[in-house]
């Protein structure tokens, strides 16, 4: 039996709803297997702003550094989308993955055999996908210096994207490790015809992949050309290693291969210390409030949570099979029914819990 401190951050909009969910499956989790979860809830995002005038209370912050792990729902929403603001929801989730060094986001497109239908692609080209993302997380255009110059019709504003060879390392070797054990392939995507950034990107992951992996079979795709690979041939790839911007953009294109965003977790890892999980997707403003979000990628990366950050291997697939069970019995939530007869989030994860009972 095991003793962890879980962080909750609920944030913004769908947020709440779907980490009530996910802790209820933690909570059966731990109660099946003996473990103490201790959960608290701290404030991130649009509402710490409402609240406290800040997306990220150093209170949340010490809260997250004293944890075991964390789970995150979402922030942002339309509420805080005034340009002219001094600060946005946004902020505070770039900031605490800073603050944590999370600089591996890790974004599996795993697809669900009873899911095939629900996605827009064909089934036959869409079968047997399974890619692992190696998102960046820490560097590049997000975190780069920006600004504006000048005012009125003559205003401009940048912002800089860098990449440091110490960067790419790590992030590249967490990428091609995790490739030996799985099918041996790390493709490497990029912008290198047109970015500076890029071409230092490709001749590190160049250089640490001879170096260090050469039984690792490794390519390169610029990352327009990868957009259309992914909806045409995702069977190809076994794991992808990429900049944040264009990690970003592109799981999200992948979110349609399992057939919702709804569907996608992830694992943000640094070195040692507590993991943050969180569903890939956002806030959902549009159906927030309505009781209808899909609670699976949130639970999906609870089970991440307890796997990576916690060495429960057994609970982490106790829970991924139970959502597989589920979608076998049939319960759809919206966004997965298209158009179809569908549950809410709670009935949802009233289905998942009774999989887990013991
Ligand atoms: P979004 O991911 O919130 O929503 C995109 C679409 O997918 C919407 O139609 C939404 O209803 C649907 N969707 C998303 N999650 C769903 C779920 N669990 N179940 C059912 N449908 C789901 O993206 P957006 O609308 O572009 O952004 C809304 C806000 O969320 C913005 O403020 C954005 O900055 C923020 N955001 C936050 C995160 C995060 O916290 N990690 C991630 C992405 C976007
Ligand atoms: C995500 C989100 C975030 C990102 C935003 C909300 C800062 O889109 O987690 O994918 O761009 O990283
Ligand atoms: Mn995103």
């Amino acid at each position: 039996p095991l003793k962890a401190k879980i962080v909750l951050l609920p944030g913004d909009g769908i947020g709440p709803e779907i980490v009530a969910q996910a802790q209820r499956v933690l909570e059966a989790v731990a109660s099946r297997f003996g473990h103490e979860f201790e959960f608290s809830s701290h404030l991130i995002g649009g509402i710490a702003i409402d609240t406290c005038g800040d997306p990220l209370p150093d209170e949340t912050v010490a809260a997250c550094k004293e944890s075991s792990a964390i789970l995150l729902g979402a922030v942002g929403g339309p509420k805080w989308d005034d340009p002219s603001a001094k600060t946005r929801p946004e902020a505070g989730l770039l900031k605490i993955r800073k603050e944590l060094g999370l600089f591996a986001n890790l974004r599996p497109i795993r697809l669900f055999d009873q899911l095939i239908d629900a996605s827009p692609l064909k089934r036959e080209i869409i079968e047997g996908t399974d890619i692992l993302f190696f998102r960046e997380l820490t560097g590049g255009i997000y975190f780069g210096e920006s600004g504006r110059e000048g005012s009125g019709d003559t205003e401009s504003a940048y912002q800089k994207m860098i990449y440091s060879v110490p960067e790419v390392q790590r992030i590249v070797r967490l990428a091609a490790k995790a490739a030996r054990n799985r099918e041996n392939r790390l493709t490497s995507v990029d912008k290198a015809n047109v970015l500076e950034p890029s071409r230092l990107w490709r001749s590190v992951a160049a250089k640490v992949m001879a170096d260090e992996f050469p039984d690792v079979e490794y390519d390169v795709v610029l990352v327009d050309s990868m957009a259309m690979h992914l909806i045409n041939r995702p069977k190809d790839f076994d794991v992808v290693v990429t900049g944040n911007m264009f990690g970003d953009i592109l799981t999200d294109e992948a979110s349609m291969l399992p057939g919702s965003l709804g569907m996608l977790p992830s694992a943000s890892l640094g070195d040692g210390g507590p993991g943050l999980y969180e569903p890939i997707h956002g806030s959902a403003p549009d159906i927030a409030g309505k009781g209808i979000a899909n609670p699976l990628a949130t639970i999906l990366a609870s089970a991440m949570l307890l796997r990576h950050s916690l060495g429960l291997g057994e609970e982490a697939e106790l829970i991924e099979t139970a959502v597989e069970s589920v979608l076998a019995d049939g319960h759809r939530t919206a966004d997965l029914a298209r158009g179809g007869a569908s549950i809410g989030t709670e009935a949802m994860g009233d289905a998942v819990m009774k999989h887990l009972a013991n």
